[in-house]
């Protein structure tokens, strides 16, 4: 099973800080999003991971290269030594390049090549789930008995459908229901008003597909925002009739594409270090009670 991890985008939702750093670099506590991503794939049994990139997105890729310069230096600090070497433990990192940011679905259609005509996953660069809560293997499982395309929903208010993807659903068969919370999609809509949204269900940053989205890609024009959508592209084979089914994930996400979010992230992943958790929480606490803690 290979990954690919879509990474070219514009960011805009964090600029200026985007402006020279891929948002997929920005470090939660002492490592990139990305990795945690990368950990997420390897942690599911996936060790080929292409990332698609763009213009001033090749520091992605050094985090998993080799350093050993750097390993030298740390002969004498195991533990440094450890995180040092563990980015380029976890998979193989292939890459390659979106040359225009014409949207999602564009993006995903540059990896037909390496991926070939497999089932593959896709995990969006900007938000990954708690490992100790994992979402994929389901999603993998799930795809191996239904051939199918396969997504992760969570729940959000009404009032936050315009950001995602929205399904509308159907129960699934019974014989499915020991993967978890398993829906049956009937419809996508990307990014509706509330009035508009079938569901609160939206649909995360993963998805395992099967490789007929590469050539219904090809076929699916501009959508939302003016951009070539993988929502639309899966929309495409799901009216053709290819089964397409849901995990409806109530486990921790981490949704780093936007500064509330990734402070969000931050604190939660801090607090929860056992090197620094406990210092952390006693510190954040006391801020919260204090008067600038308390300042609106
Ligand atoms: P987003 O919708 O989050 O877009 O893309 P973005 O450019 O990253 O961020 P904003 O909305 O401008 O702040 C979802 C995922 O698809 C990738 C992004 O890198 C992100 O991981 N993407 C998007 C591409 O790789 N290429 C594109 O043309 C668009």
């Amino acid at each position: 099973m290979k990954a690919v991890i879509p990474a070219a985008g514009l960011a805009t939702r964090f600029l200026p800080a985007t402006k020279v750093v891929p948002k997929e670099l920005l470090p939660v506590v002492d490592r990139p999003v990305l990795q945690y991503i990368v950990e997420e794939a390897a942690q599911a049994g996936i060790d080929d991971v292409l990332l698609i990139t763009g213009r001033g997105k090749t520091a992605m890729v050094d985090h998993f290269d080799r350093r050993p310069d750097l390993e030298t230096r740390l002969a004498e600090k195991p533990e440094l030594l450890a995180a040092v070497r563990r980015p380029e433990q976890l998979a193989q990192i292939y890459t390659c390049r979106q040359p225009e940011q014409l949207g999602l679905g564009h993006a995903v259609g540059y990896a037909g090549t390496h991926v070939g005509d497999q089932p593959f996953a896709v995990m969006l660069g900007d938000e990954f789930v708690s490992l100790s809560e994992p979402l994929l293997p389901a999603m993998l499982d799930l795809q191996a008995r239904t051939g199918g395309i396969v997504l992760a929903f969570a729940e959000v208010p009404l009032e936050e459908t315009k950001r995602y993807g929205i399904a509308s659903v159907a129960p699934a068969d019974r014989s499915l229901a020991d993967l978890g919370e398993v829906v049956e999609v009937t419809g996508l809509v990307e990014k509706p008003k509330p009035e508009d949204a079938p569901s609160n269900l939206a649909v995360l940053g993963r998805y395992v597909l099967p490789s007929a989205i590469f050539e219904a890609i090809g076929r699916t024009g501009k959508g939302s925002g003016g951009e070539i959508q993988l929502t639309d592209a899966m929309g495409l084979l799901l009216k053709e009739g290819m089964p397409v089914h849901a995990i409806v994930y109530r486990g921790t996400r981490y949704d780093t594409g936007m500064p509330l979010g990734y402070l969000q992230t931050v604190v939660q992943l801090a607090c929860e270090r056992e090197d620094l958790g406990a210092e952390f929480r006693q510190w954040l606490g006391e801020f919260v009670a204090s008067d600038a803690g308390r300042r609106t």
